[in-house]
C-alpha cells in the first residue's frame, strides 16, 4: 500500500495528527498493535490544557469533551492537613479540562474511522525501513499476512516501548533520563465527587492525589513502591491509606466505595534528542516521558504534533522542508520546560525513600511559598494550565477558514 504518512501508534498523537493531516488534505494510515476495544478502555490520563482543549474544539472533535468534561479553575495543595487553592484562572486567564484519555481517543477514532481514515488494528511485528531515503516505509503482519505500506513520511507515535525510536542506529540519538523511587498506585472508585477540585497532597506517609472522572466515579493515586503487588493492596487496605494521607483539619470527608479498576505504574522522566532521524518523526511518549504529577504527558503528545501537522502541511502546500527541519528544536524547547515542571511537581510532594526531616521541612517551605507568594503561585499556575505552543509556523488553512 501507499500513503503520504505512515503513523505507527493509535494512540492521542497518532490518533490526532492523522486527524490534523487530514483537515488539510493529507493522507495517512495509522498501524496500531492492539484492537480498538483496548485502546478505547485503557485508564490513563485526566487533565487537559486550555490548549489541548482548544485544538480539539477547533478541529471539531471536541463536541462531547464540551457536554461531558468538566472545567476546573484552581487545585488544591494539601499540607500540614490544610489545603491551599492555586487560583489558575485568576492567575492565569486560563483553565483545564478533566476528560478521560480514553474518552479523547474515543472521540479521535471515531473522528478518523467516519472520514475513511484508515487504522489498521491489530497489526503485528511492525518494522520501520529505509528512514533515510525519501521513500521511508512501514512493515506489518495482518490477518496473517505480511506487508507493506511506502510512505513519505513515518510518524513514531507508538509511545515509550515502541519499535520506531529503537529503530533509529545506535549513536544518532542521545538519552536523558531519570527513574524514580517510586510510582503511583491508582484507583477508580465508585464514590460521588469528592471535591470540586483536583488535591494534590504532600503527607509524611507520600504523596496522594485526589482526582474525579465524573460525579459519580472517582480517581485516585497514593506513591507507592514501583515493584509493589497489587496482590497485596485489598480495597481495604488502599481505603486506609488514603485516610491516613488524605487526613485534613478541615471540613473534608473521604467517602469509601466499591473499586473499579486499580492499578501501579513506576515513574521516569525521558527525553531523546533530537526527535527526528531522516524521514522519521517521534512524537508524544516515543521521544519523552513525564512522571505524571504535573499532568503532562497527553499534552506534550498533543503539542508535538500540533507542530508536526503544520510543517507537514507547509511541506505539501509550497514545498517547505525549514519547517521539518525545526521539528525537533521546537519542541524541545517546550518538552524541557514540562520535563522541569513535572519534575519540580514531583520533588516538592513526594517522599524519596532516604529523606530526613530536614528535607521534609524544606518541602513544606516549598509549599509555603508556593501557595503564599503571587508571583509563585503564578508559576505553577501558568505550567500547570499549559505554556503558550511556542510555535512560529503559519496557521494551517482549517484554522484560517
Ligand atoms: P501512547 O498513549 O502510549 O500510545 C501509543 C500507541 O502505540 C498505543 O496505542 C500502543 O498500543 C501503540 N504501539 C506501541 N507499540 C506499537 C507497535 N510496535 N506497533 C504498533 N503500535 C504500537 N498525561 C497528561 O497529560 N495528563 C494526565 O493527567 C496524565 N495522567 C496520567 C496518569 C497515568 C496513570 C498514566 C500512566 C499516564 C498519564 N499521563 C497523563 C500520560 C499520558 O497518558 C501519556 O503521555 C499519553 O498517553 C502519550 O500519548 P502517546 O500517543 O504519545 O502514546
Ligand atoms: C490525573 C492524572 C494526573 O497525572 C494528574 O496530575 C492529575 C489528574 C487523572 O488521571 O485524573
Amino acid at each position: 500500500m501507499r500513503t503520504q504518512v505512515g503513523i505507527v501508534g493509535a494512540g492521542p498523537a497518532g490518533l490526532l495528527l492523522s486527524h490534523l493531516l487530514h483537515l488539510q488534505g493529507i493522507e495517512s494510515a495509522i498501524f496500531e498493535d492492539r484492537s480498538r476495544e483496548a485502546i478505547e478502555e485503557t485508564v490513563r490520563a485526566g487533565v487537559l490544557e486550555q490548549g489541548t482543549v482548544d485544538m480539539l474544539n477547533e478541529t471539531g472533535v471536541g463536541d462531547r469533551m464540551r457536554r461531558e468534561g468538566t472545567v476546573h479553575h484552581g487545585i488544591a495543595l494539601r499540607f500540614r492537613g490544610g489545603d491551599h487553592r492555586i487560583a489558575m484562572t485568576e492567575l492565569t486567564g486560563k483553565s483545564i479540562m478533566l476528560y478521560a484519555q480514553h474518552e479523547v481517543i474515543k472521540d479521535l477514532v471515531k473522528a478518523r474511522l467516519h472520514a475513511g481514515g484508515p487504522i489498521l488494528f491489530q497489526v503485528s511485528d511492525v518494522a520501520v525501513h529505509g528512514l533515510e531515503t525519501d521513500r521511508p516505509s512501514i512493515c506489518f503482519t495482518k490477518d496473517g499476512r505480511r506487508q507493506e505500506a511506502v510512505c513519505d513520511f513515518i510518524a513514531g507515535c507508538d509511545g515509550f516501548h515502541g519499535v520506531c525510536r529503537p529503530s533509529i542506529p545506535a549513536g544518532a540519538l542521545t538519552e536523558y533520563a531519570r527513574v524514580y523511587p517510586f510510582g503511583w498506585l491508582g484507583i477508580l472508585a465508585q464514590v460521588h465527587r469528592l471535591s470540586e477540585e483536583l488535591i494534590y497532597t504532600l503527607h509524611e506517609r507520600g504523596f496522594a492525589l485526589v482526582s474525579t472522572r465524573s460525579p459519580d466515579l472517582q480517581r485516585l493515586y497514593f506513591q507507592c513502591d514501583p515493584e509493589d503487588d497489587l496482590a497485596l493492596w485489598p480495597d481495604e487496605r488502599i481505603w486506609a491509606e488514603f485516610r491516613l494521607r488524605l487526613a485534613s483539619t478541615e471540613n473534608w470527608q473521604l467517602h469509601e466505595g466499591p473499586i473499579t479498576q486499580k492499578s501501579i505504574i513506576g515513574m521516569r522522566s525521558f527525553v531523546v534528542e533530537p526527535m527526528r532521524h531522516g524521514r522519521l518523526f517521534l512524537a508524544g511518549d516515543a521521544a519523552h516521558i513525564v512522571p505524571p504529577t504535573g499532568a503532562k504527558g497527553l499534552n506534550l503528545a498533543v503539542a508535538d504534533v500540533r507542530v508536526l501537522s503544520r510543517a507537514i502541511g507547509a511541506y505539501y502546500a509550497v514545498g517547505r522542508t525549514d519547517l521539518l527541519d525545526q521539528y525537533s528544536e521546537v519542541c524541545l524547547r517546550r518538552v524541557w520546560m514540562a520535563q522541569r515542571f513535572s519534575w519540580r511537581m514531583t520533588s516538592m510532594l513526594h517522599r524519596f525513600p532516604h529523606d530526613d526531616a530536614f528535607h521534609l521541612r524544606l518541602q513544606l517551605a516549598e509549599l509555603d511559598e508556593t501557595t503564599t507568594s503571587r508571583a509563585a503561585a503564578t508559576s505553577l499556575a501558568e505550567n500547570y494550565v499549559g505554556l503558550p505552543f511556542g510555535d512560529a509556523s503559519p496557521s494551517p488553512f482549517y484554522e484560517r477558514r
